[in-house]
């Protein structure tokens, strides 16, 4: 049996607090994903900071790491065979300008207000995702995963 490839989705403060887009959001992911582990959390800005510090230095680095901890995010553990692809393309790209005019109903490209407040982030590579995962998941192993066929959660 092919393994199921895992990805990190964040939805972020501004669409967690949309019922209208939350909802959406949700039904998009249920209808396409196996969700193995979701958790709402409220970061504060330091361990924001930590999350996104390969942006360091990046102009839009101190509005990025202030928007995440403005309020709660949903974190999804995400499976499907090609998990990575597939929520990014669900996503649309970063900005939401291009997303409007490129996919005007991926799901930036109908909630997302600006390049920092786009609705959700995805992991853009197998080891992102792992070490995302971890970050967000220190108690879940995706060896374990992997190897033990653990149940999911819908
Ligand atoms: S980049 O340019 O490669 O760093 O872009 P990307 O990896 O897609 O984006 C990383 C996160 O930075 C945010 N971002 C921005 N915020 C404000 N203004 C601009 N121009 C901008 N570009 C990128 C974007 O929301 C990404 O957040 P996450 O949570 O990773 O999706």
């Amino acid at each position: 049996m092919q393994k199921l490839q895992l990805t990190l989705a964040i939805v972020k403060p501004h669409a967690v607090k949309n019922p209208i887009a939350l909802s959406y959001i949700r039904q998009a992911v249920k209808s396409k994903f196996v969700v193995i582990k979701t958790k709402r959390i409220l970061l504060d800005e330091d361990t924001a900071a930590k999350f996104y510090r390969e942006h360091v230095g990046k102009f839009f680095y101190n509005r990025l790491v202030t928007f995440m901890a403005s309020g709660c995010i949903d974190l999804h553990i995400l499976g499907h065979m090609r998990a990575i692809q597939m929520w990014r393309k669900m996503l649309g790209p970063t900005s939401v300008y291009k997303a409007q005019f490129q996919d005007p109903y991926c799901l930036r490209g109908l909630f997302g207000i600006s390049d920092t407040r786009n609705v959700a982030h995805g992991s853009d590579s197998p080891q992102s995702a792992e070490k995302e995962i971890k970050f967000f998941f220190p108690d879940f192993s995706m060896y374990q995963w992997y190897n033990d066929d653990e149940p999911c959660y819908r």
